[in-house]
């Protein structure tokens, strides 16, 4: 049997990680428009190109000849105008009684928005945008996970030329059969079916094989116990790649996550902002033949094995959505910080139970070179705190030399709670699992009436301690 080796010297580097994407889209933010706080509601950037800005100016009432060339500047540049305020100038040199001050909300393309401005100072006085805080776009509803389509495809077989695949034409056209079925997803969709070939089924079951071979001795309950569920419920075994699908549906019953087909690698922001619906992307391709146990991308086995188990716990679910809510309109440091985070946590993390260090990160329980090398005495180990791992140098050519050990989930989402409370943001939100939609909570009515839902849920917990005679 072919296995990868517990030699770092072997490891050939996953090329592309979660945060050096998040690195680079820190390092190439332009100077994109942000949106903008007036008042008290906050304008947020929109992914379809467009922002909403908003913009004081003043006119003098000579005749309403500024006003209407004002308008031409609108209408030039398409402005779709939202909210439109006037009121006595107060603040127009040489200002007369009849001289008006304009506020107005429009929705402008963001690569217009310098001339746009420019524009309107040739005909205005004294314009102003207000535009206080950057908060970036994010998704408000599941529906909204359709836009969060950002690829990162420079290590794909078709462009890596180290891939185990680039070489084989017939492997890169199945690939690329199999990840055209994530792109035409979309939410509501009945998650893709895919046939796989015999061939496929070999890769599947040696990797099968070899990593349930040590799972006993390195992973964690959590993780052991979701795969024997799996197993019994889910039709997991040596002989079948499960279907997202099947395995979608009985997360959701589990844990209330459900899978989503991604083509390949997401942006970190995209990536991480599905986790905070409780959605986790799967890529749902196999890697080559020619290398079982390594593949440079995320691939099924990755996910099937890796990933879902861990998901089947509920205290996992809540510590991945609680990285997932935490990025939603994060800066990109954030991001970046979340991200690693993310990967010394959910990809690599291990965790303490009856005395001895587990697996329950991804990346390891789905390589075997890595998972032993994990839990020798080779790699140091860290305790877990959110504040220093963020920060923490990652390896992705080699094996960790550093792993983050927590105490228990319980512990390291009370800890990631309280880390995602430091990240500076202008709004609070909401996640409301009815609706699937994120809530801002941006004034004061929205709030009281979150509190009346829990003063309700208050009392259904009153109600089950008196029946227990607790009370
Ligand atoms: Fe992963």
């Amino acid at each position: 049997m072919k296995t990868e080796s517990a030699s770092q010297s072997a490891f050939p580097g996953r090329k592309r990680s979660l945060i050096e994407d998040a690195r680079r889209d820190r390092e190439s933010t332009s100077a994109s428009p942000g949106p903008s706080l007036c008042g008290d509601s906050f304008v947020f950037e929109e992914k379809s190109g467009k922002v909403t800005l908003s913009v004081l100016f003043a006119l003098k009432n000579d005749k309403n000849a500024g006003f209407f060339k004002a308008g031409k500047v609108f209408e030039t540049f398409e402005a779709k105008l939202l909210h439109v305020e006037s009121r006595p100038s107060r603040k127009c040199k040489n200002s007369s009684p009849d001289d008006l001050e304009f506020f107005l909300k429009c929705e402008v393309h963001s690569s217009d928005i310098d001339i746009f401005i420019n524009s309107l100072k040739r005909v205005a006085d004294d314009v102003r945008l207000v535009q206080d805080e950057k908060v970036p776009w994010f998704p408000r509803k599941i529906s909204d996970l359709d836009k969060c389509n950002h690829l990162i495809t420079k290590y794909d077989p078709d462009l890596d030329q180290d891939h185990p695949g680039y070489s084989d034409p017939e492997y890169r056209k199945r690939r690329a059969a199999i990840a055209e079925l994530a792109f035409n997803y979309k939410h509501g969709d009945p998650l893709p079916y895919v046939e796989y070939t015999p061939e496929e089924v070999v890769t599947w079951r040696e990797v099968y094989r070899t990593l349930t071979s040590i799972y006993p001795s390195h992973a964690c309950r959590q993780f052991l116990d979701g795969l024997q569920q799996l197993e019994r419920e889910c039709g997991y075994g040596e002989e079948n790649v499960p279907q997202l699908r099947d395995v979608s549906a009985f997360l959701k019953e589990r844990t209330g996550f459900q899978l989503r087909p991604v083509a390949g690698l997401l942006s970190a922001r995209d990536f991480l902002a599905s986790l905070a619906f409780r959605v986790f992307q799967c890529t749902q391709y196999i890697r080559h033949s020619s290398a079982p146990m390594h593949s440079p991308e995320p691939d099924c086995c990755h996910e099937l094995l890796g990933h879902i188990p861990m998901l089947t716990d509920n205290g996992f679910a809540q510590f991945s959505q609680e990285i997932g809510l935490a990025s939603l309109g994060a800066s990109d440091e954030d991001i970046e910080k979340l991200s690693t985070l993310y990967w010394f946590t959910v990809e690599f993390g291990l965790c303490k139970q009856n005395g001895a260090v587990k697996a329950y990160g991804a990346g390891l329980l789905s390589s075997y070179g890595e998972l032993m090398y994990a839990l020798s005495n080779e790699p140091e180990y860290k305790p877990f705190n959110p504040a220093e791992t963020a920060v923490q140098p990652y390896q992705d050519q080699t094996f960790q030399p550093v792993y983050f050990v927590s105490q228990s989930f319980e512990d390291a989402k009370i800890k990631m709670s309280q880390y995602s409370s430091t990240i500076q943001k202008p709004f609070s939100i909401r996640y409301d699992p009815y609706t699937c939609t994120m809530e801002v909570l941006d004034n004061t009515c929205k709030i009281q009436n979150v509190l009346g839902q829990m003063r309700e849920e208050l009392k259904i917990l009153n109600s089950a301690l008196e029946k227990l005679g607790q009370s």
